[in-house]
């Protein structure tokens, strides 16, 4: 057993899902082999119905596995009903009582439990301050906010003092920018209280701004499990890559010249792999912060690419300002589309004009080529 395991707050250990009906049975979740460490904010990311709210209510004892063992603090839970186990779920209705106050909604759990009148008090202070409510104490959910009720729902959540804390897309329901604020307030809140937090969402930017890892489900089968960095600069696969991020993909044959190998695209075009490049049949990713924008016209101050930078050939075909940076799409040789995002006006490239699309090899990614991957880029451009 090795340290991870050791501290697991929850492990998956080969967990299968089927739910049957009278159409059939259904597999949804397929051996997952998955531990959550004690204290983690961790997120499970994936594509509306992949399993996450599965995943989660199976941890929460609302539905049960059809194979595989979960396990608790290293502790199996077959059997143990949901209300027995040391897990709370916040869901993304909040699902407060109307009639009761703020205080009364929060202290609610603790009643049922039978904690004593003091220590209830001392616990619903604590977490109203935790959660910045103390002034709001006496307002029923009807009068809050959207923000302000979601607190109230963790707050809830948060006073029995679960060892995991299951969030189910609970900021989905707010706006843009209050859902960014939520997000650095759980982050805080998860750190002070160093409860493990088990977050699901389909949306990336909203995991890589919380978590300290990530799984990746997709179709019910876990793709790659890692920090947001990881995910980002080692994707496993072409479905990581394309979920985590934008991503510019190159396909095809490796070929090597002298002790370099590279994907040759067409003439003069060239795609060198990173010194422990990959053989045979390969896709290259390319992050789009990462590629650099060329005329090719002669006169462009940079001149021609070095022969050592990654080199592909587009004419321009559109571009857009939008605020923070101008979006620029242009065609390859081979006729995909290339969206490149520019930091700098670059006012000599406009549509018409031809340009090398280039990058250092070191900032390519390989990644096994998988069927149905096809060339596609998209790049940026920061200057
Ligand atoms: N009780 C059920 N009976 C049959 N199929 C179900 C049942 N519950 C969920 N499913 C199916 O299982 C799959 C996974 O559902 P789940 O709710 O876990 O997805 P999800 O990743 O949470 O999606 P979303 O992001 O849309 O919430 C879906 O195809 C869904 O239709
Ligand atoms: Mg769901």
């Amino acid at each position: 057993m090795n340290a991870l395991q050791a501290e697991a707050a929850v492990t998956f250990k080969g967990i299968s899902k089927v739910f049957f009906s009278k159409t059939g049975a259904t597999p949804v979740i397929g051996d997952l082999n998955l531990d959550i460490g004690e204290g983690e904010f961790f997120s499970l990311l994936g594509p509306s119905g992949c399993g996450k709210t599965t995943a989660l209510r199976m941890i929460a004892g609302f539905e049960h596995p059809s194979g595989g063992e979960l396990l608790l603090g290293g502790h199996p839970v077959k059997g143990i009903p949901p209300h027995k186990r040391d897990v709370n779920i916040v869901f993304q209705s909040y699902a407060l009582f109307p009639h009761m106050d703020v205080y009364d909604n929060i202290e609610y759990g603790l009643r049922r439990k039978g904690v004593a009148r003091l220590e209830r008090r001392r616990r619903v202070e604590e977490v109203l301050d935790l959660v910045q409510l103390r002034d709001l104490s006496k307002r029923r959910p009807a009068a809050l906010s959207g923000g302000q009720q979601q607190r109230v729902a963790l707050a809830r959540a948060l006073v029995n003092r679960p060892r995991v804390l299951l969030l189910d897309e609970p900021l989905a329901a707010l706006d843009a920018k209050l859902r960014a604020t939520m997000q650095t307030e759980l982050r805080r809140i998860q750190q002070e209280v160093g409860i493990t937090f088990v977050f699901v969402t389909h949306d990336q930017h909203e995991a890589f701004a919380m978590s300290d890892r990530i799984a990746i489900l997709n179709a019910g089968r876990l793709e790659q499990v890692g920090s947001p960095a990881d995910l980002y600069h080692r994707p496993a696969s072409r479905f990581v890559a394309d979920f985590v991020g934008h991503s510019n993909f190159f396909t095809g044959l490796v070929s090597t010249r002298g002790d370099r190998s590279f994907i040759g695209i067409a003439d003069g075009e060239f795609i060198w792999l990173p010194a422990t490049g990959a053989q045979g049949g390969s896709a290259v990713l390319v992050r789009p912060e990462n590629i650099e924008l060329m005329l090719r016209d002669g006169v462009d101050r940079h001149g021609d690419p070095q022969g050592d930078l990654c080199r592909v050939k587009a004419t321009v075909i559109e571009r857009q300002f939008l605020g923070s940076h101008h979006c620029i799409k242009a065609r390859t040789g081979s006729g995909e589309i290339v969206t490149c995002e520019a930091r700098a006006a670059h006012p000599g490239i406009v549509p018409g004009i031809e340009i090398w699309v280039t990058w250092h090899p070191d900032q390519s990614t390989t990644i096994p080529d998988q069927p149905g991957v096809s060339t596609s880029l998209e790049m940026e451009k920061q200057s």
